[in-house]
């Protein structure tokens, strides 16, 4: 069984996936990281995001990296979104998500092109999201936990700008498949959303 879990930044998706993971017993691949750690090696190496041969050469990052903190702030999350932009380092990134998928038992994915070009037969697709101040809110909230001082108003003019660049890039946009059930967190608990996520993808593993 293979589930499906597509959405912006900090809709929720990321959390979803995997309380899925652990409802299902099934393996789980945030896909954000593989970009995030593309991302990484290249300003680590302080090469060019948007330049895509830099980009590029960074997809055969040291898979130990996958499990450093750095991958989950901002900065890196910024350089994410460009680096995944370029076609080639989409397409260097492809099998490897492809053969996550393909696992015997399957697999949960989350990302921005799952239910779309990862896994367009997936059984189950979820699509996340929730308006753009509250996503903002939510990601203020985590960053002051972290005792960034960071305003609201930057966060959520980063958060617009992220949307339309991950939704207007040319290949695999930020877009819900057409097969998707939408879920909208805006004004669900955590642990609402979750019992919904389960809901949703219960009715479409029916309907197989
Ligand atoms: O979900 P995230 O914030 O970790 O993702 C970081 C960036 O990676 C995001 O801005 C767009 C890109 N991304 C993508 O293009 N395709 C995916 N399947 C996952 C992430």
């Amino acid at each position: 069984m293979i589930i499906a879990v597509d959405g912006p930044a900090a809709s929720g998706k990321g959390t979803i996936a995997r309380a899925l993971a652990r409802h299902y017993g099934l393996p789980h691949l945030d896909t954000g990281l593989l970009y995030r750690a593309v991302a990484a090696t290249v300003l680590r190496d302080e090469l060019d995001p948007a330049q895509e041969a830099d980009a590029v050469a960074a997809t055969s990052f040291d898979d130990l990296l996958l499990a450093d903190e750095w991958l989950r702030s901002d900065e890196v999350g910024k350089a994410a979104s460009v680096v995944s932009a370029h076609p080639l380092v989409r397409s260097a990134l492809l099998q490897r998500q492809k053969r996550f998928a393909a696992q015997p038992n399957g697999a949960i994915l989350d990302g921005r092109d799952i239910g779309t070009v990862i896994a367009p037969d997936a059984d189950a697709k979820l699509f996340v999201k929730a308006t753009p101040m509250i996503r903002a809110r939510r990601r203020h909230a985590e960053l002051q936990k972290i005792g960034s001082t960071v305003s609201l108003d930057r966060v959520l003019s980063d958060i617009r700008a992220r949307d339309d660049r991950d939704s207007t890039r040319a290949q695999a946009p930020l877009v819900a498949a057409p097969d998707a059930a939408v879920l909208d967190t805006s004004f669900l608990s955590i642990e609402s959303a979750i019992l919904k996520a389960i809901q949703l993808v219960e009715t479409q593993l029916a309907r197989k």
